[in-house]
């Protein structure tokens, strides 16, 4: 993998990627190295069979201060396009990496940090954290899938409150309108986050795959077709070999050993 500038990167031995977002001095904010540089670490999660999850983080007081306002300033309609497009495209493809991943929210989550966590399958965050999408006051609107994965997570007048306020909320907030799953003291995130991946990781691969996909593309379908969905990768779990091992170490009372086939 290449050298990056923008964040850091370390495969730890438990298989979780580590992904640390790293322009402190601009609170983390979104340049166009940093997108690109994302996408090339989740592509290597992704195609990498070591690797089980992908851990993001901030380094300094923010998680990510959102998209980087220099290059949105110079942007006409044109480029405006281009940009809210590869924003989407970097955050879809954590979105769909097929292996599950989780966003610790230490402090700032604005604009483009607040969509990159919500692109993530877990978001977590300590009792330091703020959220928002400020880009009204910008004069522009999310553009990163804000609008929509917002949205789909906190609901329709919560989402359009956050939006078009551009006001903050903290972390107990987040927490609870369910836009994160998990909230700890400040020093305690990043291990309480970690331990909170390694929960998805050490299930049966396939099928943490098939529920994050299953969710993601039946959400938007009708009951009846996202039942039948449902079915279909249920179907497909049952001939798996983590299946045959699964239901045996249950029934043994041992614990499974999963092999991702
Ligand atoms: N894009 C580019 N640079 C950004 C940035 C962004 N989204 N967010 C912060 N920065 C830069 C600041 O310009 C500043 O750089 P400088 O030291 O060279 O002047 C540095 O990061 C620190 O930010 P600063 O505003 O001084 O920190 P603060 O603690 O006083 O305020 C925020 C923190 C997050 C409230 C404030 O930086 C902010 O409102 N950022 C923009 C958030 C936003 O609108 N995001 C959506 C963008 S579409």
């Amino acid at each position: 993998m290449q050298n990056f500038t923008t964040i850091k990167t370390l495969l730890a031995d438990d298989g979780i990627f580590e992904i640390t977002l790293s322009r402190p001095d601009k609170l983390n904010a979104l340049n166009d190295t940093m997108l690109q540089e994302l996408f090339c670490a989740f592509s290597y999660a992704k195609e990498t069979s070591s690797v089980t999850g992908v851990f993001i983080s901030g380094e300094g007081k923010a998680f990510c201060a959102g998209a980087d306002i220099n290059r949105l300033a110079k942007a006409d309609a044109l480029d405006g396009l281009a940009f809210a497009r590869q924003g989407q495209h970097v955050f879809r493809a954590l979105e769909t990496l097929g292996k599950p991943s989780l966003a610790a929210i230490n402090g700032y989550a604005f604009g483009g940090g607040c969509e990159l966590a919500m692109s993530a399958s877990i978001r977590t965050a300590s009792d330091k954290a703020q959220f928002g999408q400020p880009e009204v006051k910008l004069g522009v609107i999310p553009g990163y899938g804000g609008t929509q994965r917002l949205a789909r997570l906190v609901g329709k007048g919560r989402a359009i409150d956050l939006c078009i306020t551009g006001r903050f909320i903290d972390g107990k907030t987040a927490y609870d309108w369910g836009l994160v799953t998990l909230l700890t003291p400040g020093e305690d995130l990043l291990m309480k986050s970690r331990e909170h991946l390694l929960m998805a990781t050490q299930q049966a691969p396939l099928a943490v795959a098939s529920c994050l996909q299953v969710i993601d593309e039946g959400f938007n379908l009708p009951l009846p077709q996202a039942l039948e969905l449902e079915a279909l990768h249920f179907a497909t779990a049952c001939a798996t070999k983590d299946k045959t091992e699964g239901t045996s170490a249950f029934l043994e009372k041992r614990k499974a050993v999963f092999k991702g086939k």
